[in-house]
């Protein structure tokens, strides 16, 4: 087992976390209630959003000892330790598990690699056969606020539709085209991300896809919605 590593992706997050937990602060609240994380990796991109917000807290949950390990280790090094915490497990059955007040916002670069079964690179990565069951999940798991990266090979549609019917909106996005990566390039993967684009659930190129990190929300103070510009963003090819 290894950590998660994509330095373009992970920078993307981090970058997309900072703008919009600083553009919308005071609504979102994060400087009284903390945030949570599913799938912290090797913390390097949320770290520097943590030493860049001083009134930061983030709860972070990931299945992947070696990028726990790693994780600490770079939070300590970073000096955040005592705002950005890391813990051993799956975010679902950790995140609600203390006295706390409860977070309302969630922050994911989620597991979304689609493949036919968990037998990938990384196993951790897999997120389905579409690549969304834990972006699913998370739009179901009750945050008033969800800051979640959004591909545009993983049936972005059925996200999308599935934020809506819960009553979400998009406040604000940042968009990014990637080249595959080692996991997404991977060829039992590359061959399904076909099928899945052939079938009409997806977009991708060649060897390029398209990665949008969204503010859904369901605070009737956070106005706008921007859901249909966003599966604009996402449709190439
Ligand atoms: C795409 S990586 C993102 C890592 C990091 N946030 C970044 O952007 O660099 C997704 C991470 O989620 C973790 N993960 C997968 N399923 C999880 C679960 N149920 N709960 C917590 N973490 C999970 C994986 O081990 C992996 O490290």
């Amino acid at each position: 087992m290894s950590c998660f590593s994509s330095a373009d992706e992970s920078a993307h997050y981090g970058f997309s976390v900072c703008m919009l937990l600083q553009h919308y602060r005071e609504q979102l609240g994060w400087e009284r209630d903390g945030v949570v994380e599913l799938g912290t990796g090797d913390a390097t991109a949320i770290a520097d959003v943590v030493a860049g917000l001083p009134g930061l807290r983030v709860r972070s949950f990931d299945i992947s000892a070696p990028s726990v390990a790693q994780a600490q280790a770079n939070i300590a090094g970073r000096g955040v330790a005592d705002r950005y915490t890391v813990e051993l497990g799956d975010f679902f059955d950790g995140a609600d598990s203390t006295g706390a007040p409860a977070a309302r916002t969630v922050i994911s670069n989620p597991p979304y690699i689609p493949a036919p079964d968990r037998d990938i690179l990384m196993p951790e990565l897999w997120g389905g056969i579409y690549g969304n069951d834990l972006s699913l999940a998370l739009l179901k798991a009750g945050y008033d606020n969800v800051v979640l990266a959004v591909p545009s090979y993983s049936d972005p549609v059925t996200t999308l539709g599935t934020a809506a019917d819960l009553g979400y909106r998009v406040v604000n996005f940042l968009a990014m085209g990637l080249d595959f990566g080692p996991y997404s390039a991977e060829p039992k993967v590359a061959r399904h991300i076909r099928r899945i684009v052939d079938e009409g659930r997806g977009w991708a190129g060649d060897d390029e896809y398209m990665v949008a990190v969204a503010l859904f929300t369901r605070d009737d103070t956070i106005p706008g919605d921007r859901m249909g510009q966003l599966l604009k963003a996402l449709q190439l090819g």
